[in-house]
């Protein structure tokens, strides 16, 4: 029993642990909101006049009070003495339609608490904060309106922090490194990461899912996490070359810090919280922007067979492109990209960025006739440009470079920027992510908008959603694309990569990740440690699995010859009304369904890791009442990324939304299934129309 001593210690105890519970449940200086469904909170907190927010699903916390702030220059910290000075929350609902993308209406649910802060001293300065509270996460941002105090200043840090309740596990690719974006995931507790890049996948001892990314990152710096020991992610802007984070000038708001939260790995897929944080579209007329698949003067590069120079390999040449337009009308592609089409991209033209000339072609490369014979036949040339990041180079030819391309009806450009670091017009040297370049891309995709062009970048800013605000801006890369299986030092992109991608790099946005390839070990090409890791089945997955308004068929044409497996390609669509994501385990496997937004076809790729494994799938998402054709794209039953890759099982089932199919996949190996209505069912339904 309890001494009268011990049950006085203890009375007390209680009274000021209820004390403390009162104070924030009660204070002024406290503020939470919950999810439209209620299962996700954050509570906004000052505690001792500094900001801190704290996350929690279902009254688990998840990330603990974090800090937030900024470290000015010339400046005290806007950071701490604060006290509330109004406090706003509303709730809204809209549902919007993408101009294209995995899902045509999306549901933008949220609850907002709007926070305005003041200094409690001499000469006060304002910071408001903005929480968005959806059922599929949180997004957060700073504002700093126009005031007296405060007006043109400069960020050095930007204090935010992700403070970890658990060593969650997480999937990550290094930051200030030679091929920026272009690394391989790797897994590992939080408490072992040093700098690293967004979207941060990430697993809790409980299963949850979480995802720590940026939305409308618009005239700032890329936000990148430093971990410590103590599992706290800290906000780390990548700086100018003069250390500055962020030049600016108030009013002015930040990009949304965004956590994602799922319960099962495929709904991060399907959440659409960083484009609901972005603004809505802002070009009226959209007739001009269409997705579509190309093919293209590319891989021979890549492998050596052509060169993107001059000289006897030069691939951009009049012959060759008319060879590739033919073979893109009669298969029913969108367009041919033309690479290395330019006159003084040549040599050595990743060391050389400052000379590149973006209207003059090739003597060898006629556009007039090349573009004219493409408008002949009903296909479009994909017009590109390759900066060598030299952005004072590009800027200056920017908007004859664009007028130029349009004059010869060229559409959708895709662009370059290969090098570590980028040249600005000042000749400094800046990172690929911070604000400098954040200005640029921007600046190209409005200019792109006014010329009516769209847009594919490579070596690009990480996606942030902006797409639904300039849908213009179709797809990019951002990670390692299929050009690492023909030259990289290490072999190629390992047999699981698919396996990780659709849950880390997807969760910004689309991949121009260029699948296709039908000859996957590329033998004649001298290069005996590079192929693609995969079976012909799963290459053709990835189309459904890996999300891109523009996909291209990146074989040399000659490869897709007699090859009945690329009826598949022709076949698949680029935009969708639905996605379903059936199954997933990241690092092993992920079937996604999606339906095509011009036909009531469905679409599924299933992609499997280094094991073999039979899943199975219903189908429960078709239509009741319809049969449909399942065109069965399988790896056959001695198929093996390794020792056979090329053996594939083509049949067709019929099929309905009671079905299971058994997916049976190869080591290394996936499938691709198109689930079109019978020919009876399709006619009953033009009857009925
Ligand atoms: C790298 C890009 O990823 C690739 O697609 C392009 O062919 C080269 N740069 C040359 O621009």
């Amino acid at each position: 029993m309890c001494n009268p001593r011990c049950l006085f210690v203890y009375v007390l105890l209680s009274l000021s642990l209820l004390l403390i519970n009162c104070q924030l449940l009660h204070s002024q200086d406290s503020v939470k909101i919950l999810s439209p469904d209620e299962l996700n909170q954050v509570i906004f907190q000052l505690i001792d006049g500094a900001p801190f927010y704290q996350f929690s699903r279902n009254g688990q916390v998840l990330i603990e009070p974090s800090r937030m702030g900024f470290i000015l220059r010339n400046e005290q910290p806007l950071s701490t003495h604060f006290r509330i000075l109004k406090t706003e929350k509303r709730n809204f609902q809209e549902t919007w339609e993408q101009v294209w993308g995995e899902e045509k209406l999306i549901l933008n649910h949220y609850n907002e608490m709007r926070i305005e802060l003041v200094e409690d001293q001499p000469n006060p300065r304002k910071l408001n904060l903005i929480f968005r509270m959806y059922n599929d996460g949180l997004g957060f941002r700073y504002e700093i309106p126009k005031q007296d105090h405060l007006h043109d200043f400069q960020i050095m840090d930007e204090l935010t922090e992700f403070v970890l309740a658990e060593d969650y596990e997480v999937w990550w690719i290094p930051v200030y490194k030679y091929h920026r974006y272009e690394y391989l995931f790797q897994k590992s507790p939080a408490s072992q990461i040093d700098t690293v890049h967004t979207p941060l996948t990430m697993k809790t001892p409980s299963g949850i899912y979480l995802s720590i990314h940026e939305a409308n990152l618009t005239d700032y710096a890329a936000m990148t996490l430093l971990g410590s020991q103590n599992q706290v992610l800290k906000c780390d802007l990548i700086p100018w070359s003069d250390g500055v984070k962020v030049k600016t000038t108030a009013p002015m708001q930040t990009p949304w810090r965004t956590i994602q939260i799922a319960e099962q790995a495929g709904d991060l897929i399907q959440s659409h919280l960083i484009l609901n944080l972005n603004e809505p579209n802002r070009i009226q007329d959209v007739s001009w922007i269409k997705p579509g698949k190309y093919v293209g003067i590319w891989w021979g590069m890549h492998l050596g067979t052509y060169t993107w120079g001059s000289g006897p390999k030069h691939g951009a040449t009049t012959a060759n492109a008319k060879k590739y337009i033919d073979f893109a009308a009669k298969n029913g592609f969108y367009g041919v990209l033309i690479e290395g089409w330019n006159v003084d991209w040549d040599g050595t033209w990743w060391e050389n960025g400052e000379i590149f000339n973006f209207t003059k072609p090739h003597p060898d490369y006629d556009i007039v006739e090349v573009t004219r014979y493409a408008a002949a036949n009903g296909v479009k040339i994909i017009g590109h440009h390759e900066t060598g990041a030299h952005i004072g180079n590009y800027e200056q030819q920017l908007e004859a470079a664009f007028k130029y391309f349009k004059e010869f009806g060229i559409d959708a450009i895709k662009t370059g920027y290969v090098g570590q670091d980028v040249i600005s017009t000042e000749g400094t040297r800046e990172w690929h992510h911070g604000q400098y370049m954040v200005r640029h891309y921007r600046k190209v995709v409005e200019l792109a908008a006014k010329y009516h062009i769209m847009l594919d970048v490579h070596e690009p800013i990480k996606d942030t959603g902006i797409r639904r605000t300039w849908p213009n801006m179709m797809t990019r890369e951002g990670a390692r694309g299929q050009e690492y299986n023909a030259w990289a030092e290490d072999g190629g992109n390992p047999v699981d990569y698919f396996t990780i991608i659709p849950f880390t790099r997807m969760l910004a946005g689309p991949f121009d990740y260029t699948p296709g390839i039908f000859d996957l070990e590329f033998k004649h090409a001298g290069r005996p440690n590079n192929r693609v890791r995969g079976t012909l089945a799963k290459e053709l997955a990835i189309y459904v699995v890996i999300y891109s308004p523009l996909h291209m068929a990146a074989d040399l044409i000659e490869n897709y010859q007699n090859q009945p497996a690329f009826k598949f390609i022709k076949d698949v669509p680029v935009d969708w009304e639905f996605t379903r994501v059936l199954n997933a385990n990241i690092g092993e496997y992920i079937t996604i369904a999606r339906k095509d937004r011009h036909s009531s076809d469905w679409y599924v790729g299933s992609i499997t890791n280094e094991d073999s494994r039979v899943l199975e799938v219903p189908l429960s998402f078709l239509n009741e009442g319809t049969k449909y054709v399942a065109e069965i794209y399988a790896d056959a039953k001695n198929s093996h990324w390794e020792n056979n890759p090329l053996a594939i099982a083509i049949q067709q089932v019929i099929v309905d939304r009671d079905s299971i199919l058994k997916l049976d996949l190869a080591a290394g190996g996936g499938q691709a299934i198109r689930l079109s209505p019978t020919y009876e069912d399709h006619l009953l339904k033009k009857n009925e129309n």
